[in-house]
Formats: C-alpha cells, structure tokens, sequence
C-alpha cells in the first residue's frame, strides 16, 4: 500500500522524508520518490526498488547541498496503474515541473480524464492514475494553489490522499483525502503529513486525522483546514500514545486483525476497479483485454495452492453456477506433476497472491505449453504471474503482511465472481437485468463485511470459551463446502488446533467417527435450498455430544432450536456468501491463537510466500 510523507518546517527536508518513508515500509512497496522544494527550486528524485536505492541516488546531491529545502513530499508506492519502474514512481508533476503531486488511492475516472487532457494538449510520462492530477491541479492554477486542487477535485471520482507542493507557492503544503487515510502532524515551527502514524512518530504525537474531502493546508506555524467546498473548517487535535510497534498496526494488535478489518475498503477497491458505472451498470473487462473470445472456452480450469485454491473452488461453484461452464479447481502442487488432459479451447485462471509460488508459476507455464490462455488473479503488480499471463485482473487489496491470508482471499473472490459473471453474460446463461442485479449484491458486501467486524466481540467472547478445543471440524455443502476447507486451514495455521473441513453429506461416510464430546463442528450454513439437510447433520454430531456453532443468514431461524451457538450475517444471494461466511471464521482463528499466547502473523514453519518447492 503506498505511503505519503510530507513536510515543512526549518530543518532540511530531505531526511525527514527518507526517515519517514522508511518508517511507512511495513506497508510493502516497491518504488519510492521524493520532492523537494527549495532555492533550486522543485527538485523531483525517484526510482524503483527499495529506498536504499534511492538513498543511493540521492545520496551525493543531498550531502553537497545541491538537493536542499525545507519542505518537501515523499513516496512508496505499491504499483497499481503500471509496472513499478522510475517513470511510474511519485511524485508526478505537471509538464513544467512546477506542481508535484503523491497519491495513495486510485482514481477511477483517470482514462476519462486523461484523453479530456490530451485533448488540450498535455502529453503523459507514465502510466499511472495519478499523473492527471498533477495536469488538472496545473489547468486549474490560476496563481492559487488551494484554488485550483478544490477544482481539480471536483473532477476526481475514486479514492485518494494526497499530498501537493507548488514552486510557485513556496510556503505550505496541501493535503487532502477521501477513502484512503491521511494524517496531519502538529510540531513546533514544522508541520507534516503522512499516511500512518509512525512517519510521525519521531517528530511530535499531536495529530490531526483529516475526514473524507477534508484539506489541510499546512504551514510553518500553522495548519488551516478547509471543507470540500473551500470553507473554512474547525479541527480538534488529538493525542497518540501507542508505541512505534502498535502504530504501524494502525493500534490492531496483529497485522492479521488489521487486513481482516481492511477487508471493506479492499472489496470496494477491487469491485470498482472493474465496474462500468455510466449507464446500465456493467462488468468492465476490456481494459484487461478481455473479450468475447474468452467465453467461448470448452472448460474453466482454475489452478492454484492454499487459500487461494478455496478461491479457486468457489470459482468453480460460481462458473458452473453463473455461465454453465465445466470448471475444474486444481491444487497446482498436484496438477503440475500428473499428466492432465489439454485442451488448447481451455480457459486457465491461475490465482496466487504473491504471483510467485513456485508451484503455481509450474502449473500456469504447464498450462501454457499445453497451448491454454491464461488469466492471472493476483495482489502484486509486476510479480512472475502477472508478468507471465496473458491477462491480469489485480486484487487491490494492498500488501498483506501476515502470513494467513485474509483480505486477499476475499478480494480473489470477487475477481473470480466478476469474471463469472461476465463468462455468464457472454455465454447467454445470465440477462442483463440479471447481471445487474448481482452487481448491486456484490457493491453491498462491504457494508455487509464491515456489519460482520462490528460484530467481533461476539466471536472474541465465544473464541475466549472455545479457543481450547482439541478438534475442531467445519463442515457445509456446495459453497459452504469450500468456506470451510479456508476456515479449517485458517484455525490450524495460526491456533495450531486439529481442524478439518468436510462436505457435511460426506460426514456418514466416515468423518463422523471422530466426533465426540471433544469436538467442535461449525455449520456453515447459507445455501437456503439445503437448510434441512444442514440441520440433520447438525443433530447428527450433537447426538455423539460434540459442541456445535451455526453461521448462517440474520433472519434465519430454523437452526436456533438445534446449534448450541450461531453467528449471523447479513443476507445476500446464496452464491456470493463466502466473502461473508469466512469472515467470522477469519476472527475465531484469530482469537483462538491470540488465546493461546501464539503470534498470528508469524506461525511455526510457515511462509508468507513459497517460492521454492
Ligand atoms: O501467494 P499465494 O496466494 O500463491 O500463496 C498460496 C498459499 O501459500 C497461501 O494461500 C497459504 O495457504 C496461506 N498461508 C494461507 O493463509
């Protein structure tokens, strides 16, 4: 996730804002820029890579005192419009060179914008969202800085937090945000603005956490904050006392709570990254290449290991579901060294976070050999599997740290669903009316998602009685199958607790034996046709005295008689509930291990990314 850093005061610029961007690397990136403004000017250095690498390029300018001033803008970026390399990092300027700009967030709109602004003759030097802002704040400057970014604003549509410096308007900074975090530090006779609280950290514990829309202009000595509208507006400040540690957790405890409560934001992202909103809603692919070609395909083969197989699986459930497509979900360690059956009409959807796991990258080169086209679903721009594929549709769901995958799986779930949908669309099985419908479902679940975590002293309190279990097995049908394969790997992963998950038809056929007064059996239970036969399973553990917990749709009751425990969450159509049903699974893994005493974001013998066999 990008990082900004700002700051204006009387020291030199330039390593506060190396020091503050080093604080921001937690949040993954993978390119890093400064601005600087001073006697020379604006002076704008960036490169890709690590900031060493850019310390590096800074390094003789900055001690000879030919890259100096005592204000100036900072950058990481994590990519997202555009491979990382130099001419893609931030700052971004205006064609003069006047006005430097440093987003975190994305602007939807940016081709509409861009095409209005080549249209007046501006020419683009990367490929980034970002860079129209720094033309539209330049077309509006008329000698006013905060003038022209309240109207470059007005033209804006998605998320950002921004942070603006003009050669021409020497003495404040502005900054501004809306759906992407910004927060203002208060010093004495300096000022600074940064994405987290940790770039602040070392400088003052007086803040300023800017609203939606809001924009703070920062002085010297001073901070004045103005509403969207350019009417002055009165702030309180606020006192920080965590540690640096708790910090860059946003105050969460675990890098694995804050990405579990990051997931509203990233659903959002990821949904209208790929949604057309002008006229009938509809699914936007084309920008990815996609067309009609690829629905044509004889099969859907979704390849993939851990986590992001359970999001393969349900890709499986949602593509015979939506377009009636034969879908097979394969564990890529399996599928690279069998001797599958190709056939060059095969659609390969290859998700991985990292884009790097090694079985996986096996798999797709398998895949593409055999002569099958490819769509990558991953986190990481530039990664092996983006690079590789013949399609790429991102999760914007920033870096995750922790090593259980959270917020990431829920994002591939929306990619894979959008995908469906779309094959569904051009395959005849799903009307537009239809379609529209299940855009206005998935555009409600990260309401439904942040409905859920308001929620979590429900699932702590039951975490704190239940945490200790020696077996724990989750089990459900259709895609309440495929939420418990993730949640079991989730609880054994970071609680270490012996769990599994069964397809609950399957449990007479064996599972059952291991189902005593031990055991906790959790019932996922949201696909509405196959309530009664959930029911009987559920009875059938309890009659061999396991504990039983029930998640299943708030306006549910016809488990209340029969679970010992349940969680609810909100209603949506059947297919779409794993991006909610795992959240609850997601936070007892959670507590469970945190009431164990164990660290959740690094369990024993695990791997953020396994890149090697
Ligand atoms: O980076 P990838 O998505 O390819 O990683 C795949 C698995 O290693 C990963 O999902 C793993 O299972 C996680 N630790 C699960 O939380």
């Amino acid at each position: 996730m990008c990082g900004i850093v700002g700051y204006i005061g009387n020291e030199e610029a330039v390593p506060v804002l190396i020091n503050g961007l080093r604080k921001l690397e937690y949040r993954g990136y993978d390119s890093a820029g400064i601005a600087v403004l001073g006697g020379q000017g604006l002076l704008v250095r960036k490169s890709k890579g690590v900031l060493k690498v850019l310390e590096e390029k800074i390094g003789e300018e900055s001690a000879s005192g030919s890259l100096s001033g005592s204000m100036g803008i900072g950058h990481t970026r994590w990519a997202t419009h555009g491979e990382p390399s130099d001419s893609n990092s931030h700052p971004h300027t205006d064609v003069a060179g006047k006005i430097a700009v440093v987003h975190n967030g994305i602007i939807e709109n940016h081709a509409k914008l861009k095409a209005w602004l080549e249209d007046h003759g501006v020419g683009f030097r990367s490929e980034t969202d970002t860079e129209v802002i720094a033309h539209l704040i330049d077309f509006h400057y008329n000698g006013d800085l905060l003038q022209a970014v309240l109207e470059a604003l007005k033209r804006l549509e998605g998320s950002y937090a921004l942070g603006i410096i003009c050669e021409s308007d020497p003495d404040r900074i502005i900054a501004v945000r809306k759906e992407s975090p910004l927060v203002i530090g208060a010093g004495k006779g300096e000022n600074l603005i940064a994405s987290d609280v940790p770039a602040l950290l070392e400088y003052t514990r007086d803040v300023y956490y800017l609203e939606d829309r809001e924009v703070a202009v920062l002085y010297r000595d001073r901070v004045e904050f103005y509403n969207g509208e350019g009417q002055s507006a009165a702030k309180e400040l606020s006192h920080v006392d965590w540690d640096a540690s708790a910090a860059e957790k946003g105050g969460y405890e675990h890098f694995m709570l804050k990405e579990i409560h990051e997931q509203p934001k990233a659903l959002t992202d990821t949904l209208r990254a790929r949604i057309k909103t002008y006229a009938a809603k509809s699914i936007n692919l084309e920008e990815i290449g996609f067309d009609a070609s690829w629905a044509k395909a004889g099969r859907v083969v979704i390849c993939a290991c851990g986590t992001a197989w359970h999001a393969g699986t349900i890709g499986k459930y949602a593509f015979e579901h939506f377009a009636r497509i034969p879908t097979d979900a394969e564990i890529a360690s399996e599928y690279r060294y069998r001797n599958p059956i190709h056939d060059p009409a095969d659609i390969f959807i290859i998700i991985s976070q990292s884009g790097e796991t090694a079985d996986t990258l096996a798999a797709m080169r398998m895949a593409r050999k055999a002569g099958a086209r490819i769509i990558a679903i991953t986190n990481v721009v530039g990664s092996t599997l983006a690079r590789e594929a013949d399609l790429v549709m991102y999760t914007w769901a920033g870096p995750e740290i922790a090593v259980a995958s959270t917020k990431a799986f829920t994002t591939q779930l929306m990619c894979v669903y959008l995908i469906a949908l779309q094959f569904g669309l051009l395959r005849g099985t799903i009307t537009e009316t239809e379609l529209n419908g299940y855009i206005g479902a998935l555009e409600q679940l990260a309401g439904h998602a942040a409905a859920i975590l308001a929620d979590k002293e429900n699932i702590q309190r039951f975490a704190s009685r239940q945490f200790n279990k020696s077996k724990v097995f989750f089990m459900g049908r259709l895609f309440d199958y495929a939420v418990s394969l993730e949640s079991a790997l989730k609880l054994k992963e970071i609680s270490y607790t012996h769990s599994e998950a069964f397809a609950a038809g399957e449990l007479k056929h064996g599972p059952i034996a291991l189902v005593d007064t031990s055991t906790l059996v959790v019932a996922i239970c949201t696909q509405s046709a196959l309530f009664d036969k959930m029911d009987s399973n559920i009875k059938e553990v309890k009659a061999r005295g396991a504990a039983t917990l029930v998640i299943t749709y708030e306006d549910v009751a016809c488990f209340d008689k029969t679970a010992d425990e349940i969680f609810r969450i909100p209603r949506t159509c059947d297919p779409l509930t794993p991006i909610l049903s795992v959240i609850p699974c997601q936070l007892y893994a959670y507590y469970c291990a945190v009431q164990r005493g164990l660290d959740p974001d690094k369990p024993r013998n695990l791997a953020k990314s396994v890149t090697v066999e």
